[in-house]
């Protein structure tokens, strides 16, 4: 069995703002990308990062990894991932943001055994808050709280599958899903959900990035 993982690092952080693409910016003692490169190197057999072009060489000469170039979305970039893994004979790959630093090997070696059965599983955390739909600024509907997941990376999925769901979804002119769960969704899988970790936040703004070094001072990682 051969575990393949995807880490996308080909936006332009314009929420975050800045001339230096979030992924690529310091956070404690290294890069924000390289939290999630050293954990997937240490339990996949391949690992391709998906790169924002200025910063291919830099990486290549750094970690003698699989680079490839973004595409214009993040699920352009992901396609680009899958088909560089195309001659690999890959049975499962995650995919994760590099964006977000603090995800666990636990969790990560939990999804990959849990794919060979479910061939399409991501994390989910729920929602300490209420949560309502708004129109014209007004309350419209009240949804139970527990009804509602926030979705994290990373996601694993078996190889075929998800290649195919992505190649489905370019022939048809969809290139804006924001999460490769919605692909298979999309093709009429099912996706199974485990428990995600709520220290593992996806950088966006530069209140996030405080808050990940505030994680970092407390000793959480
Ligand atoms: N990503 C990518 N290729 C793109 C867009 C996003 O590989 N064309 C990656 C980002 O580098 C990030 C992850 O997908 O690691 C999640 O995306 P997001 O947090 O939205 O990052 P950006 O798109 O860079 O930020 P923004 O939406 O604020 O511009
Ligand atoms: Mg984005």
């Amino acid at each position: 069995m051969k575990n393949a993982a995807i880490i996308l690092a080909g936006g332009v952080g314009k929420r975050f703002g800045g001339d230096t693409p979030k992924q690529f910016i310091k956070l404690g003692n290294k890069l924000v990308i390289e939290y999630s490169i050293e954990k997937f190197y240490k339990i996949v057999d391949v690992l391709v990062i998906v790169s924002h072009p200025n910063y291919i060489g830099d990486l290549k000469a750094k970690y003698k990894l699989m680079v490839v170039e973004g595409g214009n979305t993040r699920q352009l970039s992901v396609k680009n991932g899958l088909e560089s893994l195309s001659d690999k004979e890959i049975n499962y790959v995650a995919i994760h943001d590099s964006a977000r630093p603090f995800v666990s090997l636990g969790l990560l070696e939990k999804m990959f055994q849990i794919v060979q059965e479910k061939k399409a599983v991501i994390p989910v955390i729920t929602s300490s808050s209420s949560v309502c739909r708004i129109k014209d600024n007004l309350i419209e509907e009240y949804i139970p709280r527990e009804s509602i997941s926030f979705i994290q990376t990373p996601q694993v999925f078996d190889y075929n599958l998800i290649y195919n769901a992505h190649k489905k979804a370019f022939e048809e002119g969809r290139f804006d899903f924001t999460d490769d769960s919605q692909l298979v969704n999309f093709i009429g899988e099912k996706v199974s959900v485990i428990t995600g970790e709520e220290t593992n936040i996806k950088i966006t703004t530069r209140f996030d990035l405080g808050v990940a070094e505030t994680l970092i001072k407390k000793g959480f990682f």
